[in-house]
């Protein structure tokens, strides 16, 4: 019925001269004020545009931007609440994967309308939830940032995202926290969001094999394999559930932290390499980009007289589609396409989700909404400052 009315309006302003209104905004890129009543007097009160088109599955009522920030700040600072919410941008645009609900809504950072949704609005919305007075980021516009910077320590958490939301528990390991940058809380065994924590951290805090965080040590099952990885064997220290006997020591100039500190001034590119180049490759295990880029050391896969896996600057980079390292989904299980019966600016709210979930849209991958970091969900600390000023 709405849909009728709505193609009733657009045949009534078409024949008002309809392209008589001023904007140089592709249908495509039209993103849905979602204003109730939609007609040009609501829809300009909120800042909006009026742009009737004869198509129905255009926007008549949208936003005066394209780019992903200025679509998220406008969506958020005009939507307060349930009950004032003057654009409402559709914050859940994959409903081919997720059916929306306010669980799902809410764990993106978005305002969950519910049966206060009009007609057919959306039911999941971006907007101004400042999860901390006088804290500059709004919500719904970088949740994962939100959450690295008010989450200090376990006890001392005020927003507590999952790090790790689709690994199973099993693969989640103290270790594979820390060094996802993570925050390990023991008690709990949760994986959570926040200040950083990595192997970069923790080196400089390793002073000698009796005192030394735990958390500061290589994987290495032997006396052999640690000195060959240039760690320092403590055999005081723990040995299960994980071996943590091969140390970190900051002044050791042979370990690895030293490693990675030399080879951070002269191996700064795959294609700036001085000598000596260092292997980093594991001998316990296959190398693929992905452990070895998760280990804080650089992937050259050209090369092959060189070691692929080598101590370097930690080059994991994907900041646009044509500048990505390792292509890695950013969400595994949402589906970022649209078919063609959909409205056409669905793709670009998919671009502004992904966007606000810190993800790198490149919609010519087979994912197109691919992840900062070399795994899936966990932004690390050096790519949040990355990408954020990326964004700027
Ligand atoms: C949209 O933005 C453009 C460029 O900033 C501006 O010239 C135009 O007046 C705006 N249109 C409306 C309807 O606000
Ligand atoms: C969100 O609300 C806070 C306080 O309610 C305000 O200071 C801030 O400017 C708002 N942000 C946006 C983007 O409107
Ligand atoms: C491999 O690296 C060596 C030393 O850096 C360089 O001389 C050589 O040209 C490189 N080969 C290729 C195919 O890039």
């Amino acid at each position: 019925m709405f849909r009728l009315l709505l193609a009733l309006a657009c045949i009534f302003c078409a024949s008002r001269k309809v392209n008589s209104c001023n904007t140089d905004i592709l249908s495509e890129d039209r993103i849905d004020c979602n204003v109730r009543p939609n007609d040009q007097e609501k829809c300009e009160t909120v800042g909006c545009v009026w742009c009737p088109v004869s198509q129905a599955n255009i926007a008549a009522c949208f936003l005066n931007y394209t780019d992903n920030f200025n679509v998220i700040l406008a969506a958020a600072s005009n939507c307060n609440s349930r009950g004032d919410c003057q654009i409402a941008v559709n914050c859940h645009p994959d409903i081919i994967t997720y059916q929306p609900n306010q669980a799902s809504c809410e764990s993106r950072g978005c305002l969950w309308l519910g049966t206060d949704a009009i007609d057919d609005q959306p039911r999941c919305v971006y907007y101004n939830n400042s999860i901390i007075e006088g804290y500059t980021l709004f919500s719904g516009a970088f949740p994962l940032i939100e959450a690295s910077a008010i989450c200090a320590s376990c006890d001392n958490c005020f927003h507590k995202i999952n790090c790790l939301p689709n690994e199973p528990s099993y693969r989640i390991t103290e270790n594979r926290c820390l060094r996802e940058g993570c925050i390990w809380c023991s008690e709990t065994n949760e994986c959570l969001f926040g200040a950083t924590s990595g192997l970069d951290g923790l080196a400089p805090l390793c002073k000698s094999c009796t005192d030394c965080p735990l958390q500061a040590y290589i994987k290495a099952s032997s006396q052999a394999i640690c000195r060959k990885k240039r760690g320092t064997w403590c055999s005081n220290r723990p040995s299960s559930p994980d071996d943590k006997r091969c140390a970190i020591i900051s002044d050791n100039t042979f370990d690895e932290c030293s490693f990675q500190k030399l080879a951070a001034s002269t191996c700064t590119s795959c294609d700036n390499c001085q000598s000596p180049i260092i292997d980093c490759s594991s001998t316990d295990y296959y190398e693929t980009p992905y452990t070895c880029v998760e280990k804080g050391c650089m992937w050259c896969p050209n090369n092959k007289t060189e070691p692929t896996c080598r101590y370097g600057t930690n080059n994991y980079r994907c900041v646009s589609a044509d500048f990505c390292d390792i292509q890695f989904p950013r969400f595994q299980n949402i589906v970022f396409s649209r078919t063609s019966s959909q409205r056409p600016h669905l793709s670009r709210l998919m671009e502004v989700f992904c966007y606000s979930q810190m993800g790198v849209w490149a919609p010519s991958t087979y994912d197109r909404c691919l992840s900062p970091s070399p795994y899936n969900e966990a932004p690390l600390a050096r790519d949040l400052t990355k990408i954020y000023h990326y964004y700027q």
